[in-house]
Formats: structure tokens, sequence, C-alpha cells
């Protein structure tokens, strides 16, 4: 695996690829790489002949009061994890290879999906990452790009800032990869004390209790929303800051579920603010009246 670290050398490099008729695949990441990071890099690996995994923290994406000084970073692991799972290239740079001129002036802002949910405690943070991941993008050039769905707000701002200003770069989401009592893999799990990391999967509980009132017929998103927030509510170390049910495409609310459905939750646990969702699909109305009158198609 070859570290790049420049904009230039990255982008030569890539282009060099295609250029012999290999296809690309881009991880964005910012580092401190866990399995699911892994997962998506062996996946990039394995559809496409050359993967370049980037690692950047980017201070764009955080607020004023957030983790950023603290964000957990491993560079040497970073790069063996990387190698490991398949990586030709892992693009490191500095912030002032990215930022050359201080902040940049052009920023992304992906209006109405970066809006709810996390943009609502996180007003800055999509177009902090609309902007890294665009210059990503115009550095790494045509490919595919890999993103865990356990940020699913974040990929879906990304599909549509792709979609929006014609990338040549097919958006490809990944499952979430899981500890096995349901805590999403996380950099920022790191955070959490053994008595915090013990009652973290009560937020992955609450997604699947969400879930299952919607596998049961349940159409109400408010009746949805208040069982999970009741349920996150029965650990009182959590600070619940959302569990709501939206629209799997743009993440609005809806006022009645129907199609497929997300549902997210966000909540601080000590010093970690978790994160997490899961997808749900509401069978339309003409299929369960003929699954229940056992009408044959
Ligand atoms: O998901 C992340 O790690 C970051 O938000 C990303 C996409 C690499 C942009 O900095």
């Amino acid at each position: 695996m070859q570290v790049i670290t420049t904009a230039d050398g990255l982008a030569k490099a890539l282009d060099a690829e295609r250029a012999e008729g290999r296809t690309v695949g881009l991880v964005p990441t910012m580092g401190f790489l866990h399995a699911g990071h892994r997962s998506l890099i062996e996946r990039s690996a394995a559809e496409n002949d050359v993967t370049a995994v980037t690692l950047f923290v980017n201070p764009l994406q955080f607020g004023p009061t957030e983790d950023l000084a603290a964000y957990p970073r491993d560079a040497q692991g970073d790069q063996r994890s990387a190698a490991e799972a398949g990586a030709a290239y892992l693009f490191a740079p500095l912030v002032e290879e990215m930022y050359p001129g201080g902040a940049p002036l052009t920023t992304v802002d992906v209006a109405e999906i970066s809006e709810p949910l996390e943009g609502r405690s996180r007003p800055t943070h999509f177009a902090g990452v609309a902007t890294v991941v665009a210059k990503l993008f115009a550095i790494a050039g045509r490919g595919r790009a890999y993103f865990g769905e356990k940020d699913y707000q974040q990929l879906a701002v990304i599909r549509r800032m792709a979609a929006d200003l014609s990338f040549p770069i097919e958006v490809v989401g990944c499952p979430t990869v899981r500890e096995a009592d349901g805590l999403a893999l996380s950099s920022r799990n790191v955070y959490l004390t053994p008595d915090e990391r013990a009652v973290a999967p009560v937020l992955h509980e609450a997604l699947q209790r969400g879930r299952s009132l919607i596998e049961q017929g349940e159409r109400d998103p408010a009746v949805v929303n208040a069982a999970m927030r009741a349920h996150i509510e029965t650990e009182p170390r959590f600070t619940l800051d959302y569990a709501e049910v939206a629209d799997a495409v743009d993440l609005s609310a809806p006022t009645r579920l129907a199609g497929e459905v997300r549902l997210l939750v966000a909540a601080r646990l000590g010093r970690a603010r978790l994160i997490d969702n899961v997808q749900a699909v509401v069978p339309s109305a003409s299929s369960e009246s003929s699954a229940a009158s056992g009408a044959d198609h």
C-alpha cells in the first residue's frame, strides 16, 4: 500500500490506474479504523481493481464545542488495517493540504436533508462533511465511493450532493457493523466507560422496538417515536437527542408510515454522543390486504 499525502499525488496515481483500465474505489474515513471501516475497504477491494482509503480528521465538520482535539487517532494502526483490508493507497493529508487558505470560502450545503435530526443539534456538520467529501471526489475522480449506513443521514446527504453536482462517482451504502450485543461500531465508542458500554445497546434495542411496532401494523410515526424514546429513557445515563422515524430518502418526517422508512436515534452517554438507525419497510395496503385474505398472485 502506498501512502500519499498530497491531493495532486492521489489524483495522479488514480488517473494512472484508470489509464491502465483499472476501476477505482474510494473509502473516505477520519481514521481510528475499526471493523466497520474494514468492511467498507474489503467491499471496495472486492468490487474495484484498486481501493484508496482517505484518512483525514476534517475540522470543518466539528462544531466549536465538539471533540475535534480529542478525536481518537492511530496513524500507524490505520496504515496496517487499511493495507490488511486490501487498500492500494492511503491518502493522509495534513489540514494545510486540504484547506491551504484556511477555512474554504466555497462550501457545499445540501439543503433540507441536512436540516432535521443531526442537523438540529449540529447545524454546520453536514456542510463540513459535504464540502470535504466533494473535495475528495474531485481529487479522486471517476469510480465508486463507500460509506457506512451507520451514519445514515450523512449517506443521504452525500448521495444527494453527488447527484446534484454530477460527480462521476457511484455512492455505495454498506450495512452497519455491530458488536454481538447490538452496539453499532463507532470510533467514538472508545469514550465509553465500562459501565456506559454495558448500557449502550439500549439504543439499538429502542430501534428494534420501533421496528417491531411497525411490523405489527403501527402506522402512526408519533406512536413509534414515543415507544423508542420511552425505551431509551429507561436508562437514566442517556441524554436523549432524538428518536424518530423518517422517510428513507429525504429524511422528512412522515405523517403516516408508508414505503421504506428509517428509524434513527441519537443520545449522549457520558462523553460519547452515539447515533444509530435501522430500516423498516411498510408493506403497501394492497399487499397487506391480499396477505390477510390469503390471495394468490
Ligand atoms: O464518516 C466519516 O468518517 C466522515 O464524516 C467522512 C465521510 C470521512 C467525512 O469526513
